[in-house]
Formats: C-alpha cells, sequence, structure tokens
C-alpha cells in the first residue's frame, strides 16, 4: 500500500512510478473509451447480428487470449510495419517474458488451431472472434488505443470460393447489422501475389524506389530497402505522388495468382456483389497472399475502412504449423456502429436497439413489500424485465422512477389492493389503468407485451 501520495511499486523486475493526487479524479487511458449502457444495446445487437448470419455459413466462435508473446505478432504481421514497430502496448513480464496486448486476432486464431492440432481433423475449420484489440495510434474519430472486431477465419483451404463465400456472408452481414444496414458501401479488392510471383515484383518495385527515394520520407527510405511494399502504407502527403506512379504486383501476377484472382472476381460478379479493383491496395500486415480486400463507407470520416481482411497462405508455417492456407477479414466493431447509427437516421422510423423495461413494480406500505418482492420474483422467472424499488417510497416517487426507467406497466399494490386480492397495473403509453386479479397478472403482461406494441417482453 502507498503511504505518500507520490508511491513506487516494486515487483520482480518491474518497477513502476505511480503519482497520485489524493482525490484527484481517475479519468479513463488515452485512446480508450467506456461504452454505457445507452450504447451498448447497439452493440450487442451487431453481435447478435454477426452470431446469426456467421452461424448460418457454418462459422464456430473461438476465443483466443488477450495477451500473447510479442514474437507471434512480429513474425506473423510483420517486424517491419506499423502496427509492430510503432502500436503494440508491449511489456517485459516478472519472468521476463516479452507480452503484448494483442493488436489484432488472425494470429491468435492460427497460433490456437496449431496449438490444439486442430488440423488433425481433417476438416476445413471456419471461425469467428469478436473483442478488444489494442494498438497504440494516435487517437481521432474512428480509432482508438482500445478498439473492437469482429472477425472471422477459414483455415484449411485455398480455394479462391472461400474468398468469395466469405465476401458473400460479409455483404450479408452489413445489409442486416443492426437491422437497418450499413448503408452504402464500396468493396475495394486486390491481389497481392505470393512468395513465387513477389521476388521479381519486389525486385521491378525496388528498382522503382531507387530514383525517387531520396525525395521520400524517412520511413519510405528506410522500408524501400527493408521490405518496399510497405511503401504503400505511406500516408505522408508529399509522397503520395510517387506512390501513384510506382508499380503495383497485380500487373505482376504468376498465372496461378492471376487465375486465383479472376475466380474471386467471377464469382463475386456471379453473386451480384459489385468491387473496385484497387491495384495499391497492400494493407498494413505483412502475412497476406493474393487477395487482399478493404470495406470503406463514405458515411465515416478520414478513418474510412469498416473492415479489412485477405487470403494468408503462408501464415501457419510462419508459425511452425503445417502447411494450412487461410483467409478472414476483421470488421473494426467502432466504426460499424458509427455507420449503422448513421444509417439509422436516415431511416422514417428510427430503430430502438434498448430492450425497455416491462414493468416496476410498486409498493405502497410495509406489507405490500413481501408480495411485491413475490410478484417481482415470478415476473423475472418467465423473462419479463422487471424493477422494483428497494426503499419505502410515496406513490408518486415510484410512478416518477416507474416512468424514467422507461417502464411499459407499473403493477401497483397497497393496503387496498392486498385486501382485494387484485393490483392496479397501469399501462405508463396511454395512462389507463385497471384492477387484476393477482394470479393473473403474469399472463395479462404476457398479453399485452405481446401486442402490437409488446416489444418488452423478454
Ligand atoms: P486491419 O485492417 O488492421 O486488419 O483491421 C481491421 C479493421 O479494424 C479496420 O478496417 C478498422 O475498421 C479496424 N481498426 C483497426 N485499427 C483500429 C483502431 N485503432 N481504432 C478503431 N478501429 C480500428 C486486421 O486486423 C486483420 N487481422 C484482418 C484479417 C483477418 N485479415 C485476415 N483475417
Amino acid at each position: 500500500m502507498c503511504s505518500s501520495f507520490a508511491c513506487v511499486l516494486r515487483g520482480a523486475g518491474a518497477r513502476f512510478n505511480i503519482v497520485s493526487t489524493k482525490n484527484e479524479k481517475i479519468r479513463s487511458v488515452k485512446g480508450t473509451r467506456d461504452l454505457l449502457p445507452g450504447e451498448v444495446y447497439l452493440w450487442q445487437r451487431v453481435e447478435e447480428d454477426a452470431r446469426r448470419v456467421f452461424g448460418a455459413y457454418h462459422f464456430e466462435e473461438i476465443r483466443t487470449p488477450v495477451l500473447e508473446q510479442t514474437s507471434l505478432f512480429a513474425r506473423t504481421v510483420g517486424a517491419e510495419t506499423d502496427i509492430v514497430a510503432k502500436e503494440m502496448f508491449t511489456f517485459n513480464d516478472r519472468d521476463s517474458e516479452t507480452l503484448s496486448l494483442r493488436p489484432e486476432a488472425t494470429a491468435s486464431v492460427v497460433r490456437a488451431y496449431i496449438e490444439h492440432s486442430l488440423y488433425n481433423e481433417g476438416r476445413i475449420y471456419k471461425l469467428y472472434y469478436m473483442g478488444p484489440m489494442f494498438r497504440r495510434e494516435r487517437p481521432q474519430k474512428g480509432r482508438y488505443r482500445q478498439f473492437y472486431q469482429i472477425g472471422a477465419e477459414v483455415l484449411g483451404s485455398d480455394s479462391p470460393l472461400v474468398d468469395a463465400e466469405v465476401l458473400e456472408m460479409l455483404v450479408l452481414f452489413l445489409q442486416q447489422a443492426g437491422g437497418v444496414g450499413v448503408g452504402q458501401f464500396t468493396l475495394l479488392i486486390n491481389s497481392v501475389g505470393c512468395p513465387q510471383c513477389r521476388p521479381d515484383y519486389l525486385k521491378t518495385l525496388k528498382n522503382a524506389l531507387e530514383p525517387v527515394r531520396s525525395r521520400m520520407c524517412g520511413d519510405c527510405q528506410r522500408r524501400s530497402v527493408t521490405n518496399p511494399l510497405r511503401v504503400f502504407d505511406c500516408k505522408v502527403p508529399g509522397d503520395q505522388e510517387i506512390i501513384s506512379g510506382l508499380p503495383t504486383i497485380l500487373d505482376s501476377l504468376d498465372v496461378e495468382c492471376r487465375q486465383h484472382f479472376d475466380t474471386v472476381t467471377s464469382e463475386l460478379k456471379q453473386r451480384g456483389i459489385e468491387y473496385q479493383i484497387t491495384p495499391r491496395l497492400v494493407r498494413g500486415l505483412d502475412y497476406y497472399t493474393r487477395t487482399t480486400f478493404e470495406i470503406t463507407s463514405a458515411a465515416l470520416g478520414a478513418q474510412d475502412a469498416v473492415l479489412g481482411g485477405g487470403r494468408y497462405d503462408g501464415l501457419s508455417e510462419m508459425l511452425g504449423g503445417p502447411p494450412t492456407p487461410g483467409f478472414g477479414f476483421a470488421i473494426g466493431q467502432d466504426r460499424l456502429i458509427t455507420v449503422v447509427s448513421e444509417a439509422a437516421k436516415q431511416t422514417a422510423t428510427a430503430p430502438d436497439w434498448k430492450e425497455p423495461l416491462a414493468a416496476y413494480v410498486v409498493w405502497l406500505g410495509e406489507r405490500a413489500q413481501g408480495p411485491a418482492q413475490e410478484l417481482t420474483r415470478k415476473l423475472r422467472g418467465q423473462n419479463i424485465r422487471t424493477a422494483i424499488g428497494f426503499e419505502p417510497a410515496s406513490m408518486k416517487k415510484s410512478m416518477g422512477m416507474a416512468s424514467r426507467l422507461g417502464a411499459r406497466f407499473a403493477v401497483i399494490l397497497g393496503e387496498a389492493e392486498l385486501a382485494e386480492g387484485k393490483y392496479q397495473v397501469k399501462d405508463l403509453s396511454t395512462g389507463q389503468q385497471e384492477p387484476v386479479e393477482v394470479d393473473g397478472i403474469l399472463n395479462y403482461l404476457k398479453a399485452r407485451l405481446a401486442g402490437p406494441e409488446g416489444r418488452a417482453a423478454g
């Protein structure tokens, strides 16, 4: 325990200076945010939608830890990428292991697939996940240090039909998310080739960079030697004209990669999915082979990618696993929520994702507390959302609370109701009130809640 305002925590190998002023408010960490109940309803709704749509395509959920060995990401995402070189939250644990908060989950999913020998089951694994990721980026609208992804990975097939099926599933999900969909979006697609055709392209790219390198930013000067493909990640405005003149990998694909790409695009056409071929889309992670893609939305600002993904046929081998082709995507859930909310504003009747309170039980006088509690328990037992006050309160105060909580009905019982064996049930949306036999209240509420405006049950 600290005895003074400034204290030092000492652990084996770890030493932190914690300066804290008593009574000073502690705020959330930069780039992180609290999601309050009012907004979490929509988060839950899109998670439900994802589970339903992904389930229909026979994806199964996997949950992996948020903490991983740093080397997992260095080896797969790539030591030269911004994510690994600049953005990971990395620390030495007490036993001097170097750990990182996951900046993405594809590497973790493949690690788990290898660690648990799922490849021995002789089947294709279709996995999905949702949860927080961590990147120490400069926070701005749509960019956080703790953000959330809903992602999916298919392990065990290099067929272009996998790419097409997953993109089809994504489009279906985006149309259904939140009950209103995400509105207009654009699918950008490219191929980054494979280890067979990429070396030739990288030579061409290096040659093209040679005469212009000195006019580029420091990062690009370094990347042009160490990992020239990463030059396409550059956001420095002054470099963009040079970058737009560089040769693209799409022109250097070998026959197999070209065929793969052509099959994916013709499958998309057959499925009625529109796309834009974007030859400079290489994406900020090193593990990609062949197909890469992003979906953008004009409803977002500068950070307009709602999701991104692609094929990663060599990733399993990078982690010491057997050759296992893979394909997947991750949706930025924070951004998805923004586009769904925007789309909802455009609809005639804006949806309410909140699960309303069905009943508020009002008890007047000490003798009513027990029976009120019993009724409340009975309603809750039937999954009817019910609240009850913990303190004795006047009728006025209780009814005020019922409406503040947005209850659809108030059930009122005091001495007179107890004596009569009938409680008052007031519909707070119409103001109508009637006495109902105690034993009939459950069925009465069920029937009323199942009616035209009866969204509150269950
Ligand atoms: P990514 O493009 O790095 O890909 O991230 C996917 C999505 O996560 C982005 O399109 C964006 O919507 C969201 N995102 C990324 N960083 C942030 C941030 N700082 N704040 C808010 N949202 C963010 C991957 O992570 C790959 N693992 C995708 C994948 C799966 N590829 C194959 N399988």
